[in-house]
C-alpha cells in the first residue's frame, strides 16, 4: 500500500496520527512523521481523510522517491512515472514544489524540468502534451526536495483541506480552520456531554466555535466541499463507493450533546461569525452575543474556553483595556490583566485555553498554566496555554517569574 503523507502544521503530527487512526478506524499503519502524519492506505482511505480529517493539510499520494543531485535527476524521476495512469494529454496539471535544504539554487527551474519529464513521456506514449493550468488543474503535483531526495507526490485534496468551503466573511486575522481544530484536539475537548460547554469570548469570524460545532454535531470537514481526486483517473473507479462514504457521513450527523457559545466586541465580527455559522450549517449549535469578554458572565457553571485574543498592534483590544499600553511582546497588557481579574471572579471551575505567541501571557494574566502546548500558526511559533481557574488563582504580579 502507499505511504500516504497529509502534512500538517507544526505540533500537530501527533495529534493528527491519531486523527488518522480515528478516521480510518485502524490502530496500525499510521505513524506520525515530521510535518506531518504517514498512512499506509490505499484510494478509499485517501477518500476517506480527505473527507473526514479536520488537522491535515492535504493527502498526498506518493509516486516516487529518489535520490537527486541536480535538475537532469529530476527530469528523469518525473519521465520514469507512466502518466497515463494519471492524466490525459486534454487534461492540465500544477506542481507545487517546497524544499527543505535543497542543494538547487532556483525551484522554479526544478518544477518546471519535472514538468517536462511528465510531458514528455507522455507525448512519447500517446503523442500529445498535457498543458498546465495554475488555478484549476485536473492534477495538482506536490514535489518536495530535502538536501539529497525528491518525492513527487498527487495532491489528491487540490484546494488545502483547511478551506472548507463556509467561509465567505473573514474578518481581519482569522485562525485556519486546521489550526482551531488542533487546539481543540490539543484540549482534548470531543463535543461530548463529558467536555462541557465550550465558549469564545473573541471569536473574529468565528473559526474555533463554527470548528466545535461541527464536531458536536459530527459534522464532517470535507462534506461541502471537492477535491481533486474526484477528477483523477485512478479513483474513477472509486465513484460509487465516494458517493457512500458521503451519504454514510451525513447520516452520522447529530444534535450536539453540549452548547457552543461565542461573541466578539465588534457587532461586525459577530455578525460574520454568524453568516459563517450559517454556511456551515451549524447556526442553531452556537449561541452568537456581542459583548466584551472583559464583562461577559459565564454561560454555564463549568466549561472550557478557547480563544486566540487580539494580539499585537493588528487588532487592538476593543474592550475596556483599549487605550492601554503595549508590553515588549505586543500584548495589550491592560486587557489581559483585566480579563484575569473577570475570569478569577466569575469563572471559577472553567478552563481556558488561550493561543498565543507571547511566551509571557501567563505572566500577563498573572495566571500559572498547567500546560503548554507548542503550535505554530503559519510560519508565527506560538504556545497553547491552558490555564485551570480556580477562585482566587490569579497569582501575585510577584511570583510572576516564568519565562
Ligand atoms: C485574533 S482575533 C480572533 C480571530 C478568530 N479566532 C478567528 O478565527 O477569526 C481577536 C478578536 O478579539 C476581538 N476582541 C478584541 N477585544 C475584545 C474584547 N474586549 N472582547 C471581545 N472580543 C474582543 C477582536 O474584535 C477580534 O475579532
Amino acid at each position: 500500500m502507499p505511504a500516504l503523507f497529509l502534512p500538517c502544521a507544526g505540533g500537530v503530527e501527533a495529534l493528527l496520527a491519531d486523527e488518522c487512526q480515528r478516521v480510518l478506524a485502524r490502530p496500525h499503519g499510521v505513524e506520525a512523521a515530521r510535518g506531518g502524519a504517514i498512512v499506509h492506505g490505499d484510494a478509499l482511505d485517501a477518500m476517506r481523510l480527505n473527507l473526514h480529517s479536520r488537522l491535515a493539510q492535504r493527502v498526498l499520494w506518493p509516486l516516487a522517491h529518489a535520490g537527486y543531485r541536480n535538475e537532469h535527476d529530476l527530469y528523469d524521476i518525473a519521465r520514469r512515472i507512466d502518466w497515463r495512469e494519471w492524466i490525459t494529454p486534454q487534461q492540465t496539471l500544477r506542481i507545487d514544489t517546497t524544499a527543505q535544504r535543497s542543494p538547487l539554487p532556483s525551484l522554479n527551474f526544478a518544477t518546471l524540468r519535472v514538468k517536462d519529464g511528465l510531458c514528455d513521456q507522455l507525448r512519447d506514449t500517446t503523442g500529445e502534451r498535457p498543458s498546465v493550468d495554475t488555478r484549476r488543474p485536473d492534477l495538482p503535483l506536490a514535489l518536495h526536495l530535502t538536501a539529497t531526495h525528491a518525492t513527487l507526490y498527487v495532491d489528491t485534496s487540490g484546494e488545502a483541506l483547511f478551506k472548507r468551503g463556509w467561509r465567505e466573511a473573514k474578518g481581519e486575522a482569522p485562525l485556519k480552520e486546521t489550526l482551531a481544530a488542533a487546539m481543540l484536539a490539543a484540549a482534548g475537548w470531543q463535543g461530548r456531554a463529558e467536555d462541557g460547554p465550550l465558549l469564545d469570548p473573541c471569536c473574529g469570524a468565528g473559526t474555533i466555535a463554527i470548528e466545535a460545532a461541527q464536531i458536536a454535531c459530527g459534522i464532517a470537514p470535507g462534506l461541502q466541499r471537492q477535491f481533486a481526486f474526484e477528477k483523477m483517473l485512478p479513483f474513477r473507479a472509486h465513484q460509487a463507493a465516494w458517493r457512500r462514504m458521503k451519504d454514510e457521513a451525513r447520516a452520522q450527523q447529530h444534535a450536539p450533546a453540549v452548547p457552543v457559545f461565542a461573541g466578539d466586541v465588534s457587532f461586525r465580527m459577530t455578525d460574520f461569525a454568524t453568516r459563517n455559522a450559517e454556511r456551515a450549517g451549524v447556526r442553531q449549535a452556537i449561541e452568537f452575543k456581542t459583548a466584551d469578554a472583559l464583562q461577559r458572565m459565564p454561560p454555564a457553571e463549568r466549561g472550557t474556553l478557547m480563544l486566540n485574543p487580539p494580539y499585537g498592534e493588528r487588532i487592538d483590544a476593543k474592550g475596556r483595556g483599549s487605550r492601554e499600553s503595549f508590553d515588549e511582546g505586543g500584548t495589550p497588557a491592560a486587557f489581559f490583566s483585566q480579563l484575569a481579574s473577570h475570569w478569577k471572579r466569575h469563572y471559577a471551575g472553567w478552563r481556558a485555553y488561550v493561543l498565543s505567541p507571547d511566551m509571557k501571557l501567563p505572566q500577563a494574566l498573572r495566571l500559572k498554566e498547567s500546560q503548554r502546548t507548542p503550535l505554530w500558526n503559519g510560519p508565527i511559533e506560538c504556545r497553547l496555554f491552558r490555564f485551570d481557574l480556580v477562585a482566587g488563582s490569579a497569582r501575585e504580579p510577584k511570583a510572576a517569574t516564568d519565562s
